[in-house]
């Protein structure tokens, strides 16, 4: 099999939140290498650190020891400016809640993402148009967000954050809204998506369902790494 490049490096990353006369640490020594092309959990407890570490890959947080390196960058040493270029180049977002803009239509909402690029209308319409097919919403472009199903709403979800074809998404608790069949819906459309534009996603959860699709699994234990499945 053809070595993937690698395209995120944690080395003895720690994370320590102030907190009272103190500070408390949410990541303890995380060392990881994710490749192009994985489909990957974090998995643990609440309070284990998953969001903590999702929040440092997306450069939206910096740690407090260690290094990160995310497209070979280092994370602390971005300005905002670096740090928000390279969101928006690179890395797609799905939140537990959506985030979706309600006055704006489906399609209008999925085009938002690319508004800080510099594409034609016409390639905007494109992409678009092409991110909607593949979460089989073709037909609610012109909907509100209010008049979607939760499952709905997080495909377009998932539309956003693919139209740029970033090379990693993050995705935080994707499905803790969704019953059983959108869920499983949403995470076949992942994988199909990793597979063919072969993006890295990273997960964060505690949801079963979410965990039989994932290629590889990375337990958290109080801010740490416990044991690795392949
Ligand atoms: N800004 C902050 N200030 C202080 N403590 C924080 C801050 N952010 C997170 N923490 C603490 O760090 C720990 C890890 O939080 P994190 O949100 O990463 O957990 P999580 O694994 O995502 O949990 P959940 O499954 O509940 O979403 C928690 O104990 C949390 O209280
Ligand atoms: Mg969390």
């Amino acid at each position: 099999m053809e070595e993937k490049e690698e395209i995120i490096r944690l080395t003895g990353l720690v994370k320590r939140f102030p907190v009272g006369n103190g500070f408390f640490t949410a990541l303890n020594q995380i060392d990881l290498s994710i490749k192009k092309g994985e489909f990957l959990g974090l998995v643990g407890p609440s309070g284990s650190g998953k969001t903590t570490l999702l929040n440092i890959i997306g450069t939206l947080d910096t740690p407090t020891e260690g290094e990160a390196l995310v497209l070979n960058r280092s994370v602390a040493s971005l300005t905002p400016k670096e740090s928000a270029a390279l969101r928006n180049r690179s890395i797609g977002f799905i939140f537990q809640s959506y985030n979706l803009l309600p006055v704006y239509t489906v399609y209008e909402n999925v085009e938002f993402a690319l508004l800080l690029q510099k594409n034609s209308k016409e390639e905007r319409r494109r992409a678009v148009t092409d991110a909607l097919e593949w979460v089989g919403l073709a037909d609610k472009a012109q909907s509100r967000p209010s008049q979607l199903s939760g499952g709905e709403s997080q495909r377009v979800a998932i539309a956003r954050a693919m139209v740029k074809r970033p090379a990693i998404v993050l995705a935080d608790e994707p499905s803790a809204n969704l019953d059983a069949k959108n869920s499983h819906t949403i995470l076949q459309t992942m994988r199909k998506l990793n597979e063919e534009l072969d993006t890295t996603f990273i997960f964060a959860t505690h949801d079963e369902k979410v965990m039989q699709y994932l290629k590889r699994t990375i337990h958290l234990e109080d801010g740490k790494v416990r044991t690795e499945e392949l």
